[in-house]
């Protein structure tokens, strides 16, 4: 093995900054060989110390910025989440040149533009491998493994604590928030679990994916987010009725009108692969020209998965140094220069199948004047279910799956069909995708 020796820094020493730590410390011969070098954690940047790791005589600072400023630190580790504090150590980080590796993808969804820009100028790079999908190495094989490829679209189950959830509530029947508090323990959420629950999370995610399958610059706030929360345990027994299953998807698509950039709960067909992803998996399917469709699938969340991907950079990082290359692999493959801006398509504009749950009044002539609505918006049903009354019930559940429709004609439909007297309340609406092109 050669005698380099790469010195780390690590700022963060919570559930992923542990596990990185241990990672790096159990596999450190192997990793060592891989990495071409002997890697060392020399500083430690945490307001306190966790008893899941046993750091020993390493250097622990208090202010994580003395990490960045410390000389002989070669890679920093951000692991300490949030987009305030965090984006200014990483800029301290860069500017001192030091490569950073961060599983933060707030801080690149939000500002990995201005950063990666910055690392281009001293020269270093940014990882963020454990951004995105856990422990799946998916940046690496968009920005690598397929860069051979016109990438046409990717769809992703892209967050384990959403993915948790409705599986336990499928099932198992469980009562959403007493799961939700089962995968805090788990240490799969978010500091603030609305990120995961409300699709932020998932959006933030999906813009790094689509920048780098498309080319773009990230465009965080052009992405439609919708969460998970409005989704009924009926909405997920009537899918299985009809052979589908609710997923909570990513999906971002290139057309010649702009691209889609959507985050939203989803009926897939249960037969389709993504459809069985359960519990913290993530999956993404990944449709190039050449490659046709691949999938990538693992765990998205918890401390040693997220460490895999991190490790994963650092080696990256310290193969790079030991080679001594001047040429550094940009974060989004391209050069920022070389990123070309494309216009998001609005959802207006979007078109999929969809699946409605109207509650109407159980007489004569309701069906036909929603069939006519449909009709005159060019909608068509493809699927039917009149569930029965309740007892002492006149209202029913009518669910409809309906052929392709933008979300523009959808609007209208549903305004006009909510609009009738024998209709109670909202029209319940969730996207269908066939995930087949
Ligand atoms: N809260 C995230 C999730 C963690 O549940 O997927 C991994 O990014």
């Amino acid at each position: 093995m050669s005698s380099n020796l790469v010195k780390i820094g690590i700022c963060g020493l919570g559930t992923v900054g542990s596990g990185t730590f241990n990672v790096l410390n159990r596999n450190a011969q192997s990793i060592n060989a891989r990495a071409q070098a002997e890697l060392e954690v020399i500083h430690i940047g945490a307001r306190r110390d966790n008893p899941d790791c046993d750091i020993g005589e390493i250097r622990v600072s208090r202010d994580i910025f003395d990490v960045a400023r410390d000389p002989e630190v070669q890679i920093l580790v951000e692991l300490i989440g949030g987009t305030s504090v965090a984006k200014e150590l990483v800029e301290e980080a860069l500017r001192n040149g030091k490569h950073v590796v961060t599983a933060n993808k707030a801080l690149v969804a939000e500002f990995g533009n201005e950063l990666f820009a910055l690392a281009e100028q001293n020269n270093v790079v940014i990882r963020y491998e454990a951004a995105v999908a856990g422990g799946i190495p998916i940046i690496k094989a968009l920005r690598e493994g397929l860069a051979g490829n016109r990438i046409e679209w990717l769809a992703g189950i892209i967050n384990g604590t959403g993915n948790f959830i409705l599986s336990e509530m499928r099932e198992k029947g469980r009562d959403f928030a007493d799961v939700l508090t089962e995968a805090q323990e788990l240490g799969y959420a978010e500091a603030d679990p609305t990120f995961d629950v409300e699709g932020i999370d998932a959006a933030h995610k999906l813009v790094i994916l689509a920048s780098l399958a498309f080319g773009m610059p990230l465009q965080f706030s052009s992405v439609y987010t919708e969460g998970i929360t409005r989704l009924t345990t009926q909405d997920v027994e009537y899918a299985e009725e009809l052979g589908y299953r609710i997923k909570h998807l990513g999906v971002a698509k290139h057309s010649a009108d702009g691209v889609e950039l959507r985050v939203h709960p989803t009926l897939i067909p249960e037969g389709r692969l993504l459809a069985n992803v359960n519990g913290v998996k993530n999956a993404v399917l990944v449709e190039g020209d050449a490659v046709g469709p691949t999938l990538y699938y693992g765990a998205g969340a918890g401390a040693e998965p997220t460490a895999s991907a991190i490790v994963a950079d650092i080696v990256d990082l310290a193969r790079e140094l030991s080679a001594g290359q001047s040429c550094r692999v940009p974060a989004l493959g391209v050069a920022t220069a070389d990123l070309k801006a494309l216009p998001v398509l609005p959802m207006e504009q979007v078109v999929t199948p969809w699946y409605l749950r109207i509650i109407a009044e159980d007489k004569p002539g309701v069906l036909s004047s929603i069939a006519s609505i449909f009709s005159d918006h060019g909608i068509s049903m493809e699927a039917l279910i009149q569930k029965p009354p309740a007892e002492g019930e006149t209202r029913v559940p009518l669910i409809v799956l309906t052929s392709r429709a933008s979300q523009g004609s959808m609007d209208v439909a549903v305004a006009t069909i909510e609009a009738l007297e024998s209709i109670s309340g909202e029209v319940a609406r969730i996207r269908v995708e066939a995930l087949d092109g």
